[in-house]
């Protein structure tokens, strides 16, 4: 059976989310999936083990999360040569405007400069704006940032408003797996 190990970091939880959809997705196909937080690995994990990687990391500040990078930059080596995958969650990937998806390919471009790994497969998820897990000051500059974006939920939503497209992320984890840790393998 094919081994999936999906690794993620997050500040507010949606990444963690997503990486645990990745997970739950590839067990339900057959295959054997961990989740792991970048942030804190288990000492037995071993990622070179596995036959498929995945990342998950989101954005913030024009960057990607510090725990993702270091461990990125500390095994580039083995993530050039095995099959690994990244899923880099902005809000820019919701692309509501022109140059947004230009901007979030230069999230990872900048991603490949400081670590040296250039995934052979990336996907763009869409995140989240979780206002009652910012504090006050970055309350008042995502409401800012979403009202200049038309960043909008549906009524109701209230203090959280989800932008990912389970199914567009399906079908990249679909594509990638099938390529390198299919199932019966
Ligand atoms: C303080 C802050 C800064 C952010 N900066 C960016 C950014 O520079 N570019 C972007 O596309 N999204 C940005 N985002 C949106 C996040 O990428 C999005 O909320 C994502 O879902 C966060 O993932 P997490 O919940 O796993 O931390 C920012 C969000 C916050 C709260």
């Amino acid at each position: 059976m094919s081994d999936v190990l999906v690794l993620y970091a997050t500040v507010e939880g949606q990444s963690r989310k997503i990486a645990e959809h990745v997970c739950d997705h590839a067990v339900r196909q057959c295959r054997m999936a961990r989740v792991a937080n970048i942030t804190n690995l288990p000492d037995d994990l071993d990622p070179a083990a596995y036959d498929a990687l995945i990342l998950v990391a989101p954005v913030h500040m024009g960057r990607h999360h510090q725990s993702a990078v270091h461990f990125i930059r500390d095994n580039a080596a083995l993530l050039q040569k095995h099959p690994a995958a990244l899923v880099s969650v902005s809000l820019h990937a919701v692309g509501l405007e022109p140059g947004d998806a230009d901007e979030a390919r230069e999230y990872v471009d900048q991603l490949a400069g400081e670590t040296g790994w250039i995934p052979e497969a990336v996907h763009y998820a869409a995140g989240a704006l979780k206002y009652a897990k910012y504090d006050f000051f970055k309350r008042w500059m995502m409401r800012r940032i979403a009202s200049e974006k038309g960043l909008s939920g549906e009524p109701g939503d209230g203090d959280e408003i989800e932008f990912t497209d389970w199914r567009a992320l399906d079908d990249f984890v679909d594509d990638f797996l099938h390529r390198h840790a299919p199932v019966g393998a």
